[in-house]
């Protein structure tokens, strides 16, 4: 008998299907669990918690502790990398996350020693985690992809048409270049360091693939996650990488093939057709159910969550939401979701 025991979830991203699709779901932990609000308030700021190894672990687990899910995901933010660069962060109620926006002269400051430094309390958070954690589980780590990152960095937050950096990409490419090699390393230490606090797989988030003509999203997107899958594996053999371009649409193919990552993770624009007529036999997939369907819950998610495990019953698939939960669902009906994925 194997001493190591199995993980459904981190055997599906290596490329063995499961009898049924294992779940997690993005932003599992969060505001719609009264457990996290009550937590949140305890720590002060977001990023307070985020730094509180204590009480990041507590929120890791909650939701956990409500539903039977495959995985548990590191509780941290894709903007702890600027913010441990030396470009805080800060979170501002009903605004999101404001930084004071990156000038081409500021990016030679950035500090990678400084990062993984200030990091640390966040692999302490991986360690408790990975101790409590039932062996069965997988525990994901995580880090915003480079292009995703310098959106907020170069814009100082969150925008809907990422219109600031893609200009400065342009106006200034030596200077944007430099930045993009600064979060692949930043990024690259920082994963190595989440797997040797405990994590066994890591999801990239490419939150703004959109919005990029070919040539940007070669520049922009494949090759800085090529990059960081690549020096990744230099320094964890194997590494299993689930990689998530969001709204990459036609790229998406390009993407897969070309980063190295292990996994696809889907967002809900894409038809679930896609994979068998695209993408390589074999490659396994994550997702890939509308929020706003677990939101409504019922007719409008039930038929949708059958099609999706249909669609994808001949690949590994894990099971997951096509971009994080809003606050407002119903826990009622996280719990359907759950039932409904583990009696296929
Ligand atoms: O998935 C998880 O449960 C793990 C934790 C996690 C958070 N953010 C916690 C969080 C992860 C993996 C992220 C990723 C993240 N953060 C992304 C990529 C995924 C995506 O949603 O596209 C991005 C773009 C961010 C940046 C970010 N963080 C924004 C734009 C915001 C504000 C918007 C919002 O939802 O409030 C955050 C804050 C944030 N990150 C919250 C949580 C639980 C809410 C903060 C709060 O408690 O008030």
């Amino acid at each position: 008998m194997s001493l190591v025991a199995h993980k459904p979830l981190l055997a599906t991203v290596k490329g063995e299907r499961q009898g049924r699709p294992p779940i997690w779901v993005m932003r599992q932990a969060g505001r719609y669990l009264p457990e996290y609000r009550e937590t949140r308030k305890q720590a002060g700021g977001f990023l307070d918690l985020c730094y509180t190894p204590e009480l990041a672990a507590e929120v890791t687990l909650q939701p956990l502790r409500r539903f039977d899910l495959d995985a548990a995901i590191l509780f941290s933010d894709i903007l702890v990398i600027p913010d441990a660069l030396g470009q805080p962060v800060r979170f501002e109620v009903g605004e999101g996350p404001i930084l004071d926006p990156l000038g081409a002269k500021d990016i030679a400051r950035l500090d990678l020693a400084r990062a993984q430094e200030h990091l640390q309390p966040v692999l302490e958070t991986l360690k408790r985690v990975r101790a409590a954690l039932p062996q069965e589980k997988t525990l994901i780590g995580f880090c915003g992809s480079p292009w995703t990152v310098a959106t907020y960095m170069l814009a100082g937050r969150g925008s809907p048409d990422q219109w600031v950096a893609r200009r400065f990409a342009l106006e200034h490419p030596e200077a944007f270049d430099r930045l993009l090699d600064v979060l692949v390393e930043a990024s690259i230490d920082y994963l190595a360091a989440q797997f040797a606090a405990g994590a066994d797989v890591v999801q990239l988030f490419e939150s703004w693939a959109l919005n990029l003509d070919d040539a940007a999203f070669a520049r922009q997107v494949i090759e800085p996650n090529r990059r960081i899958v690549e020096g990744l594996r230099r320094r964890v053999p194997d590494a299993p990488v689930i990689g998530f371009p969001r709204g990459a649409a036609g790229n998406l193919r390009r993407y897969a093939h070309e980063t190295g990552v292990n996994a696809l993770g889907l967002d809900y624009s894409t038809p679930l057709d896609y994979p068998a007529s695209v993408l390589d036999a074999g490659l396994p997939v994550q997702g890939n159910l509308d929020p706003l369907r677990l939101l409504v819950g019922g007719a409008a998610m039930e038929g949708r969550v059958a099609e999706i495990i249909a669609a994808f019953a001949d690949r590994p698939h894990i099971f997951n939401l096509g971009h994080g939960i809003v606050p407002d669902t119903p826990i009622s009906h996280m719990e359907r979701l759950v039932e409904l994925v583990k009696k296929t």
